[in-house]
């Protein structure tokens, strides 16, 4: 049984990623923001779930949530937490408070979450820390708008990697994984594939990760991404 823990878990990608590691029989702990977890995570209430709050972006949340944890092994920590960003992100008409927001979400506070939780992780025989990116982030890929977003996709692909290297000798694998076009509140629906379908390659994925993988970028399919 691995011990996960999955952050953004009361919708979307998320929460299906908790459906399926419960029925697999492992341990999840699912976190949301709110003062209580929203039905979607409570109509799963079980002896193998446990729900924590976070604000991804409030540092003493991530050191509560820590200081709770202390002494429990984390085998798997998702970091899945996202917005699409602000309304205006053109290179011409950019929200800059709704930039600063995204990068806060979506790139600094996986390495924030990441760093707190490292003595959890370091109790487990394979620790391994997925962060739910983007192709949208991929320099490879010519693509105009959406700037907010995929420049802060782009950054925490980087940041995983820097700590892919330094996490290496405390045998800790990092890896950014783009989920593909996925039918959520923020994928929209006529986006390409299915909760399912996303959840159950991520967790394929996660599954076979390990220490000599680590610093690569994958697609839920398992295959290498261009960064
Ligand atoms: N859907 C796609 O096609 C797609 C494609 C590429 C990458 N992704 C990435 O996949 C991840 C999941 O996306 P999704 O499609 O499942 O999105 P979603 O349905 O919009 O769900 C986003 C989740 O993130 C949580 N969240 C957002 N801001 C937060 C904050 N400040 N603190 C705590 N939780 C926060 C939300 O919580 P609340 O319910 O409280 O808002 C929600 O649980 C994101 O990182 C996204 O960028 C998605």
């Amino acid at each position: 049984m691995n011990h996960v823990l999955v952050t953004g878990a009361g919708r979307g990608i998320g929460l299906e990623m908790v459906k399926q590691l419960l029925k697999r029989g492992d341990f999840v702990l699912a976190t949301f923001r709110g003062t209580e977890p929203p039905p979607s995570l409570l109509s799963l209430a079980c002896a193998n779930l446990e729900f924590h709050p976070l604000r991804v972006t409030h540092a003493k949340d991530i050191e509560t949530l820590a200081e709770t944890l202390e002494g429990r092994t984390i085998d798997l920590l998702i970091n899945n937490a996202g917005i699409i960003g602000p309304k205006h992100q053109a290179y011409n008409d950019m929200d800059v408070s709704g930039w600063l927001e995204t990068f806060e979400i979506n790139t600094i506070a996986p390495l924030m979450i990441t760093t707190a939780l490292i003595p959890n992780l370091t109790l487990s025989s394979n620790p391994r820390v997925i962060t739910i990116s983007s192709q949208m982030g991929a320099l490879n890929r010519d693509a105009k708008g959406m700037l907010a977003y995929r420049s802060s996709k782009a950054a925490v692909n980087k940041v995983m990697q820097v700590l892919s290297l330094e996490l290496k000798e405390q045998g800790i694998t990092v890896c950014p994984v783009h989920p593909g076009w996925v039918k959520t509140d923020m994928g929209g629906d006529k986006a390409d594939i299915t909760t399912q379908e996303s959840a159950d390659g991520i967790l394929a994925l996660a599954d076979r990760l390990s220490i000599e993988n680590s610093g690569t970028f994958f697609t839920w399919e398992g295959n290498f991404h261009e960064w």
